[in-house]
């Protein structure tokens, strides 16, 4: 059976790594074997835990594995052959040394090599829950949105243009002032792009595999939240809890900080209304920073009462597709998307879905081949399109 594997993600300082090393000790301590990994470039995992933490899963409890992925280290071992090779055709360009490293490696990259260790772990099937402390939203998505487009490009671009570079490489070398990338480099891209179907397809079972979006009762935090939201639902990726943490308890009132509670108890109904039928785990602003495993385990307290870390808290499709003889419907749950920002196109089996500037690919079966979409309606967040056989 798949790993449970559970991934926090949320805008910076909302308690992602506190959330997550409160998550996992809970599952550890709760009889699974779990490892909570930080794929966030800047670590806190191991001040979060008190604990030493490496590259590498370190033992820091019983049943309890930590790791702060190295991102350096990853790039090395998967992107090696392509850094070599662009960095000497920017040298090549006069690009200097120092520029010509970041330029090799794409914004993103680094936590996306990152993130392959959550396959490499589903492979080799040591853990039973897998708690992934992310880095701030916007670059998971851009990474986790990736896949598609790589399995795209594998299926149908890959193998022309190696074929052509293989052919055009003697000219190149005498006719144009370039070298064209090796074998190694090609071997580099194609692994890569193995990699991430793969790690989509972990990503996409929902049975093993969620999401939690953690925020705090603040407006903006919770705006960004509701976005990240979308996109991960038009992902089909599953949503199945989000954490409001640092709740101000009743005990402020009538302090400063009573106006800040009563604002915080609106934009937690803001919050109700906007994730459900998700169910929303509270954590109240303690009275010291959440550091070491006691005011972990009183963070998990406060979120999982007596409940268990580890289950798949909601299940719902967010996505679903209904194939008739002469017509088909595909229901998209689009939380938060307006009318204005939807856009449709299908070419082929491909349909592609714009929300506020986001693409998605959608492959479809074969059997909608013939198919064309006729209507598009969004309803509260439910974008349903309807397909009719084109002849008739
Ligand atoms: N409920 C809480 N009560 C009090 N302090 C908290 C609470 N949750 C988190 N903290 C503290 O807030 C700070 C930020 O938390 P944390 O590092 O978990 O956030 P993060 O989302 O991982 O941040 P980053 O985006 O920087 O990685 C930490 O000092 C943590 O101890
Ligand atoms: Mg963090």
């Amino acid at each position: 059976m798949a790993p449970r594997t559970i991934l926090y993600t949320g805008k910076g300082g909302v308690g992602k790594t506190s959330v997550a090393a409160a998550t996992a000790r809970r599952c550890a301590a709760a009889g699974m074997k779990t490892i909570v990994l930080s794929t966030d470039p800047a670590h806190s995992l191991s001040d979060s835990l008190e604990t030493e933490l490496g590259a590498e899963a370190t033992e820091v409890g019983p049943r309890l594995f930590g790791q702060e992925v190295e991102a350096q280290q990853e790039m090395e071992r998967h992107w090696e052959a392509v850094q070599e090779w662009l960095g000497e055709l920017l040298a090549q360009r006069g690009v200097d040394q120092i520029s010509a490293e970041e330029l090799t490696v794409p914004p993103g990259m680094d936590e996306l090599f990152s993130l392959l260790q959550i396959k490499q772990h589903h492979e080799t099937e040591e853990y039973d829950a897998i708690v992934v402390d992310c880095a701030p939203t916007g670059e998971t998505l851009r990474l986790l949105s990736f896949p598609d487009v790589a399995s795209w490009w594998l299926e149908k671009v890959f193998p022309w243009e190696k074929r052509v570079v293989a052919a055009a490489r003697p000219f190149a070398r005498t006719f144009l002032d370039m070298s064209l990338p090796s074998e190694a480099v090609f071997d580099d891209v194609q692994r890569l792009v193995h990699n991430l179907v793969a790690m989509n397809s972990i990503l996409r079972d929902r049975s093993a595999t969620s999401l939690r979006l953690v925020m705090n009762p603040d407006r903006m935090v919770i705006s960004e939240a509701m976005r990240t939201f979308t996109y991960l639902n038009l992902y089909g990726y599953l949503t199945d809890a989000v954490v409001v943490n640092r709740v101000f308890p009743p005990e402020v009132e009538g302090t400063y900080f009573g106006p800040w509670r009563e604002r915080q108890q609106e934009h937690l109904e803001l919050v109700e209304s906007a994730f459900s039928p998700v169910p929303v785990l509270r954590a109240p602003y303690f009275e010291a920073e959440v550091v070491g495993p006691a005011m972990l385990d009183r963070l998990a307290d406060a979120l999982f009462a007596d409940g268990d870390p580890a289950a798949v808290l909601h299940s719902t499709l967010s996505q679903e597709l209904v194939v008739g003889h002469h017509s088909a419907r595909l229901r998209l749950d689009l939380p938060f998307a307006e009318r204005g920002d939807v856009s449709l196109k299908k070419i082929g089996l491909e349909l592609v879905v714009r929300v506020d500037g986001q693409k998605r690919t959608i492959m479809l079966p074969p059997g909608l081949a013939g198919f064309k979409p006729r209507e598009a309606k969004l309803e509260e967040g439910t974008l349903e399109v309807r397909f009719e056989a084109s002849d008739g």
